[in-house]
Order: C-alpha cells, then structure tokens, then sequence
C-alpha cells in the first residue's frame, strides 16, 4: 500500500493478512530490518489519547524516527496548507505522515497528485471527521477474530451514534466484507438509509440476547450542532448497556467501545472493566496492528530497504 487511508477497498485477505501479522507481533515475532532510517511525524488536528500514542509506540516498536509535530505550535496557524505543511517535512526527509483531521477525506488532495506536485509521504489515516478510522476498525477485527477465531455468521450490534462515528462507517464495512450480520440500534435521529445496505436497525434490548459482539459507540457531543435536551441518564437508560442488560447478554458475548468512554452513559461505569469487556485488550491490540500497517505502507513505499 502507497497509503492506508480507508478500509472500503480493502480486500478481505488484506485483512486477514493484517490481523497475521498483528498477531505475530503480538506474539513476539521480529520486527522487519531496515537498512535506512525511516521518519514518521504524527499530525494530529483532533484530540486523540489511543490512536495518537498507540501509532507513537507502534513507530517506536518498529524502530522508526518520529518526528515531532505540534498542530498548535505548526504554521498551520498562520494558514499554511496541510499539502505545504507535508511538503515541507517532505523536503527535510520525513516518509511517512500519520494523520488525525476533522475534515472528512482531508487526505484525497494529498494523495490524489497532479503530475507536476512533488509530494512523497505516505499518509495514514488515523480518523477523518466522520468518515473513516481504519486502524481502530482493524485492532477491532483483530480483537473480535482473536475471541471468535472467525467472522462468519458472527452476530455484531453497533450501537449508538452512528451517523457520526467514523468507527461505525468503518466496521460496518469490514464486517459485512468478512462475512459477519451486523444490527444497528440507537437513537432514530442517528440513524440513516447509509446503514440500510449493512444490516438491520433493532431495539437495544431485542439485540442484546442474541448478538455476539455488542458494540458501544460514544456519543460525539463536539459533532452535534444542535444538542439542548440530551440527557445521559435518559440515554443510558434507553441505549446503553446497563447492568440489567448485561444480564441478558449471551454467556460468550464480548462488549467493545472505542474510547473514551462515557462513563455511565454507553456503559455502566462497573463493566468498563468486566470479564466480557475487551475495551483494554483493544487498545492492547491496537500496537501491534498499527505496526503492521506502518508496515504494509513501508512495504508498498519500498522505504528502508524493503
Ligand atoms: N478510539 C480512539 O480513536 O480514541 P482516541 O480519540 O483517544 O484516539
């Protein structure tokens, strides 16, 4: 891969390829040698805590140089362009650019190159707005196919804010590609006709009886325009996982969320850390699969030797 920016084109043997590799780093497996340097700059425009140190230790893990890069303290504020912006740290010798931006597909202009631009990064998409989030939605594929050993057949809800979840975009498509049944549920006003094509819309507690995988999502208060009314105790009573609900859960079903948790409003605050919940073990896994696609985009560029 020239650049890892969506999981829509992904076939579903790059996947499974992906979560191999995941899971041989996982597992100690050696780390690919490079006969040059490889520099790495993390570029994140939207806050981030996981996806930004997991990429950092992932790089590290791999023995790339990470350049530092600080959005607030970059001459993106004095209204350079983010193509200048990456042509510059091109020009000073930085390969690979891993990004954070709240514009949905910010990075088409960086990668779709007129002849005469000089541009040579590749770029990692580490969540555009609402679009995509490919390294969250591999590390959970990697996650379900480590408890599941297979997606075929496997019954996955996806719960909450959809229309505004990158996460959701993400893993309805990969899910539906490896073969699992995807549910959707919560509020109407988050769901649309976009999700119609991946799978059915149903109550929270039809679902939680018969769903393998229940997938919490948070509810993305700095994208909702127009939000007098919510109420979290409202909401977790009527889409959250509560502790009555998790009763009803089957006994080999897993709980995911992303991060970072509402507390109390996606999930009772006592299951965050309960024996079905995998919301450590994915941001455990999230490492080793950010390695293996720092890879893959290595590989693809031919870079340290490769
Ligand atoms: N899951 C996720 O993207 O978390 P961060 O926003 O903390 O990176």
């Amino acid at each position: 891969l020239q650049h890892f920016v969506t999981v829509k084109d992904l076939h579903d043997d790059q996947v499974m390829a992906l979560i191999e590799r995941a899971i041989y780093f996982k597992n100690g497996g050696a780390v690919p040698y490079f006969e040059q340097p490889i520099y790495a700059v993390n570029m994140f425009f939207e806050n981030s805590t996981r996806t930004h140190c997991s990429f950092e230790m992932a790089e590290r893990k791999l023995g790339l140089q990470v350049i530092p890069f600080d959005p607030a303290t970059s001459s993106v504020k004095k209204g350079e362009t983010l193509y200048d912006t990456l042509l510059s740290l091109n020009a000073i010798g930085v390969n690979l650019a891993i990004m954070r931006h709240r514009e949905n597909e910010y990075y088409k202009e960086l990668i779709e190159l007129e002849p005469t631009q000089k541009l040579d990064i590749g770029i990692v998409n580490a969540g555009d707005g609402s679009g995509q989030h490919p390294s969250q939605s591999l590390l959970d594929m990697m996650t379900i196919y480590e408890q599941f050993g297979t997606f075929k057949n496997l019954k996955v809800a996806i719960i909450g804010d959809l229309s505004n979840s990158r996460v959701a975009r993400s893993n309805m498509q990969l899910l539906k590609k490896l073969g699992a049944q995807v549910f959707f549920a919560g509020p109407s006003y988050w769901y649309s006709k976009e999700f119609e094509e991946y799978g059915e819309y149903l109550g929270v507690d039809k679902l939680v009886s018969q769903v393998d995988v229940m997938m919490l999502l948070r509810v993305q208060h700095e994208r909702h325009t127009n939000e007098t009314g919510f109420s979290a105790a409202q909401y977790h009573e009527r889409y959250g996982l509560t502790l009555e609900r998790y009763k009803e859960m089957k006994k080999d079903a897993i709980i995911m969320h992303p991060g970072p948790i509402n507390r109390g409003v996606e999930i009772a605050s006592e299951l965050v850390e309960a024996p079905r919940s995998r919301f450590v073990k994915q941001m455990q896994n999230g490492v080793y699969m950010r390695m293996a696609m720092l890879e893959a985009v290595i590989a693809g560029r031919h870079l340290g030797g490769l």
